[in-house]
């Protein structure tokens, strides 16, 4: 796992009709890992995509690749996101009645175990599975859309997450998503995060994409991503 700061750039804001390129693009401007967003229209509002784009994905790059399952019972395809050729698993919190057997099962898969904490859900929640989690992805908008607004007490959380980290000797890396960019990220790092998920701010840069992944690198010293 990486030891330093990175920006994961999620597709959902992408041009799927140059998906190949679009991912190179990121990848050749610094972004350290792919971050998809997978909702199946029942946890989340919104369908997107599901182990075909991740095959896709896997076929363009060696990044890691950040699966965020917005879905309902994710227990039953995490085999199937795994074989795609996700590194990442990630699961909502919300959507496991028992995380600690999930996040055990995406281990045994061979991957890294994420959890997710949608805003409304404290991170008190974590405490009895902080040991098992190597990622937390604190969510700073209600899951669902690229381009919402970033909540902004989303920083106090991250520092509570940090805090109760370092009481339990725990070292998950904290990723925060949604609505980060030049302006939301550097208090997200002040506060503990680590790893940045952006979608609109990168794949929607008036600029392009190149220029999307160097504004969010350029807003903390070089030496925070190295
Ligand atoms: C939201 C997704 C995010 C989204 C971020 O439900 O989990 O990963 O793509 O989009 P932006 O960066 O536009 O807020
Ligand atoms: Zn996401």
């Amino acid at each position: 796992m990486p030891d330093h700061n990175l920006i994961s750039a999620s597709i959902l804001s992408a041009d799927f009709g140059h998906l190949a390129d679009e991912v190179l693009a990121a990848q050749e401007a610094g972004a350290g890992w792919i971050h998809i967003d997978v909702m199946d229209g029942h946890f989340v509002p919104n369908l997107s995509m599901g182990p075909v784009i991740i095959k896709a994905v896997r076929s363009v790059t060696q990044l890691p690749i950040d699966v965020h399952l917005m879905i309902e019972k994710p227990e039953l395809s995490l085999p199937a996101y795994a074989q795609a050729g996700g590194d990442h698993l990630i699961v909502h919190i919300e959507a496991c009645p028992q995380i600690h057997r999930t996040l055990q099962q995406i281990k045994n898969l061979g991957c890294k175990a994420g959890v997710a904490l949608n805003p409304g859900t404290p991170v008190e929640f974590l405490s009895e599975i902080l040991p098992l989690a190597d990622i937390v992805l604190v969510m700073s908008v209600n899951p669902g859309y690229a381009g919402q607004k970033f909540i902004e007490t989303t920083p106090a959380k991250l520092s509570r997450l940090r805090a109760a980290c370092e009481k339990q000797d725990c070292h998950p890396i904290i990723e925060v998503d949604g609505g980060i960019n030049a302006q939301t990220l550097p208090p997200s790092y002040e506060a503990g995060a680590c790893a940045f998920v952006a979608a609109s701010a990168i794949f929607k840069h008036p600029q392009g994409t190149r220029a999307g992944v160097k504004a969010l690198l350029d807003s903390l010293p070089e030496e925070i991503w190295s």
